[in-house]
């Protein structure tokens, strides 16, 4: 299996370093535009293979696709990342631009493969994604709900004082302050959470999930990669491995929960053939007037990127 990994940066050098480490596929390739880098952090994780003992091949390139040729899953992380201040939608001129290029690149030398997007705005970067590759929805998908449902696990690990692998549960939505945390598909090895914890505690925990990534940027100044990277990994990983695992992910509403061509976060199985089948959840009133308020959300800023044409 072949993964290629577009921008080196934070986000995509722990990407690959988790997709080398863990052989989740035996040829890695790391692409950046700034000469040098993806090739230096390339090498930094071969180097550390005899070490942690692995033996997948990891390469870096400065923006030869050539190399990519054949890729059977590409990450696309390359893109300015959050600022303090920032929303993640400020990002959108920038950065649509270049998952536009970067997607041409990508089609152009790995037209069957599947692409992940983490770069952001997500929603809105991963249906530039989908509008530029014209790949079907199965193959075009964005990395948001995975990292959204983590942080919330480990949150409510922390209250417990329990084991986070224990925590199972579900974010909807977009990738944004309008995500939707679904206490109600939150369990504790399968006891319902809300037989476990209180409403203000857990209502506090949602409220700091939704807030999760601008935490992180105002303590670093930038945003987050360790759980981001890896996340994209654990993606990639269903995907090749065909483990048809059921994550939240970003794809593309065609119809279910009342909603058309909007790339939001839903519960998925994820496979070999990309987004095997996309789980409809029988929403209550308040879940549901939630997930449309994201919807508005995305669709304002999928009518910035229109406009950008
Ligand atoms: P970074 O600045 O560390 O890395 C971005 C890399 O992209 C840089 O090395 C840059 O040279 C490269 N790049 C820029 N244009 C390129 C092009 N045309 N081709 C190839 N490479 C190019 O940023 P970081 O922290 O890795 O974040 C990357 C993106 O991921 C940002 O947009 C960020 O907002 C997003 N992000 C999304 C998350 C999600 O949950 N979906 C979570 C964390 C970050
Ligand atoms: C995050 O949630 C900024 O999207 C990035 O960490």
């Amino acid at each position: 299996m072949k993964i290629t990994v577009v921008g080196a940066g934070n986000v995509g050098a722990t990407c690959a370093d988790v997709l080398a480490y863990k052989e989740i596929a035996n040829e890695i390739v790391v692409v950046d535009i700034k000469e040098g880098l993806a090739e230096g952090k390339a090498l930094d994780i071969r180097q550390k293979s005899p070490i942690n003992l692995y033996d997948s091949r990891t390469i870096g390139v400065t923006n030869d696709y050539s190399k990519t040729e054949g890729s059977d899953v590409v990450v696309i992380t390359s893109g300015l990342p959050r600022k303090p201040g920032m929303s993640r939608d400020d990002l959108i001129e920038t950065n649509a631009g270049i998952v536009k290029s970067v997607t041409e690149n990508v089609v152009a030398h790995s037209p069957n493969a599947i692409i992940i997007v983490v770069s952001n705005p997500l929603d809105v970067m991963t249906y530039q994604a989908h509008l530029v590759s014209k790949f079907p929805r199965t193959r075009v998908m964005g990395m948001a709900g995975i990292l959204d449902t983590a942080r919330y696990r480990a949150f409510l690990a922390e209250a417990l004082n329990v084991s986070p692998k224990d925590i199972q549960a579900m974010i909807m939505g977009g990738h944004g302050d309008t995500m939707v945390p679904l206490p109600r598909y939150t369990t504790v090895s399968g006891i319902p959470v809300t037989d476990l914890i209180d409403k203000e505690t857990l209502d506090a925990i949602v409220e700091r999930t939704k807030f999760g990534g601008g935490e992180l940027v105002k303590l670093m100044g930038t945003s987050a990669w360790y759980a981001p990277g890896s996340a994209a990994a654990q993606m990639a990983e269903a995907i090749v491995r065909d483990q048809r695992r059921v994550f939240p992910v970003c794809v593309q509403l065609q119809g279910e929960y009342g909603i058309d061509n909007c790339y939001l976060g839903t519960p998925v199985v994820l496979g070999r053939n990309g987004i095997e089948k996309i789980i409809e959840l029988d929403l209550n009133d308040e879940e549901m007037a939630l997930l449309k308020k994201s919807e508005g959300h995305v669709r304002e800023v999928m009518a910035v990127l229109e406009k950008l044409g």
